[in-house]
């Protein structure tokens, strides 16, 4: 084959020898012009973490649940569904190009109500994805084929670093509305409302609908009522990115306040669904992406389209995740435990935040950290700066991203404290 291979190039590079046809066949090459990338600003701390030798090392960089053990955790309500789902002996056939019916409509209610008026009417259509990623990208190139607004999106700033890159190859342009305001570590309100007020009519902005990735910054809900209030004057179309409903307050329905209160405002939003953290399903790479239509015709039109779109990409979605997911949501013993077990993770990150700042405190830091406990989920925008995160990496083996972003889940009863000692060492 190798053979073959050569001697088709040698055919196309003509008029040499085969003996060095064949040698500048492999000499050459067709990548010669790409050019190095640099490594993925999230995935790269974890490469430096790995290589280090300090004991006492932590990784705060990825965002994915640690027990309090600092050991990856599977939920007992994961482990009871894949029981379930291997004693049912299910076949594996290709699941259909919108994925698993029973997971998507369980994935709508979860993310709507199960009484939500678009879920009686069908006028939403709900497809499966590769977690929530996968959604943003199915959504974004949606948009990009057939939204005949501006081509812009707007991100919040700052946003989940991939969020960029999903929409940019999809084709859109990049935009931006103040988020963060660093001077309280808290929300930018009038900032945002100020610049959500200048954008451009029919544009679409996104918003993360709880536990916002990477400051953990959350609109209040009189807040969220004046956004959708400008939203709606602004005639704006909303992608809502929600990857970690229940992991904010421990409450789905409560983390799902915002997407529905603009669907009773009457957006017709378009929604992104994430299983990764709140059922720990990470790697099985589940999740939904649903257009709320304005009626049952319009939603069965924007199905063909998505199943056109879909199809040639990956052809349907794994299974195997969307079964678990939908055992969980639709058997009751496994739904209550599910429920608790948000609860719980959601609940050890909240105490993990309250005794990092009295560690602080207990070493004498004079800083004001109330913002690492009124911050939510998984993330936590401590404020410290480049040179302070290098210090923490350099001295003391703590791994984060350089915005000064640590993921509040890798973090435990029996580190905490190291947590607390070294961050007061370089914010004196
Ligand atoms: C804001 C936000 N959206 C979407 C995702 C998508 O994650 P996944 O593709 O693992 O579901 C993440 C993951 O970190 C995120 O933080």
């Amino acid at each position: 084959m190798a053979l073959l291979k050569s001697n088709k190039v040698f055919l196309c590079l003509g008029n040499i020898t085969p003996s060095l046809g064949v040698l500048s066949a492999r000499n050459s090459s067709w990548w010669g012009g790409v050019q190095m990338g640099p490594p993925d600003p999230i995935l790269g701390v974890t490469e430096a973490f790995k290589r280090d030798t300090n004991p006492k090392k932590m990784n705060l960089g990825v965002g994915a649940y640690r027990d309090d053990q600092g050991k990856p955790f599977v939920l007992s309500c994961v482990r009871k569904a894949e029981a379930l789902i291997a004693a049912k002996q299910l076949d594996k056939e290709y699941l259909p190009i919108g994925g698993l019916g029973d997971f998507t409509k369980a994935c709508a209610q979860l993310a709507l109500g199960a009484d939500n008026e678009v879920l009686k009417s069908g006028r939403n259509i709900t497809v499966q994805t590769i977690s929530g990623t996968g959604s943003l990208r199915i959504g974004a190139n949606f948009l990009s084929r057939f939204h005949g607004g501006p081509g812009d999106v707007y991100l919040p700033k700052p946003s989940w670093g991939n969020h960029t890159p999903i929409f940019r190859d999809a084709g859109m342009q990049l935009k931006a509305y103040r988020y963060y305001d660093p001077s309280t570590c808290g929300f930018d309100f009038s900032g945002a409302l100020e610049d959500i007020s200048k954008i451009p009519e029919q544009s679409v902005i996104l918003l993360h609908a709880c536990a916002h990735n990477p400051t953990g910054v959350d609109p209040r809900p009189e807040q969220w009522k004046e956004i959708s209030d400008i939203v709606k004057k602004r005639n704006l179309l909303v992608f809502f990115d929600m990857a970690y409903q229940g992991f904010a307050s421990g409450d789905i329905d409560r983390d799902a306040w915002a997407v529905r209160y603009f669907i009773e405002q009457g957006h017709n939003i378009l929604l992104s669904q994430s299983f990764a953290k709140n059922m720990g399903l990470y790697g099985e790479r589940v999740g939904g992406f649903t257009v709320v239509c304005k009626d049952n015709e319009e939603a069965k039109r924007v199905e063909s389209q998505l199943k056109i779109l879909i199809r040639p990409i990956y052809s349907n979605p794994p299974m195997n995740g969307a079964r678990i997911a939908t055992t969980i949501l639709n058997t009751p013993d496994l739904r209550s435990l599910w429920l608790e077990e948000v609860h719980g993770m959601a609940n050890r990150i909240i105490k993990m935040r309250e005794q990092l700042v009295a560690g602080l405190k207990k070493h004498g830091s004079s800083h004001n950290w109330q913002h690492v406990i009124d911050q939510i989920g998984m993330f936590c925008f401590t404020g410290l700066k480049p040179e302070q995160v290098e210090r923490l990496t350099k001295e003391f083996s703590v791994y984060m991203t350089k915005d000064g972003r640590i993921s509040m889940a890798g973090v435990s009863s029996g580190n905490v404290g190291y947590l607390a000692e070294a961050i007061h060492a370089v914010s004196k």
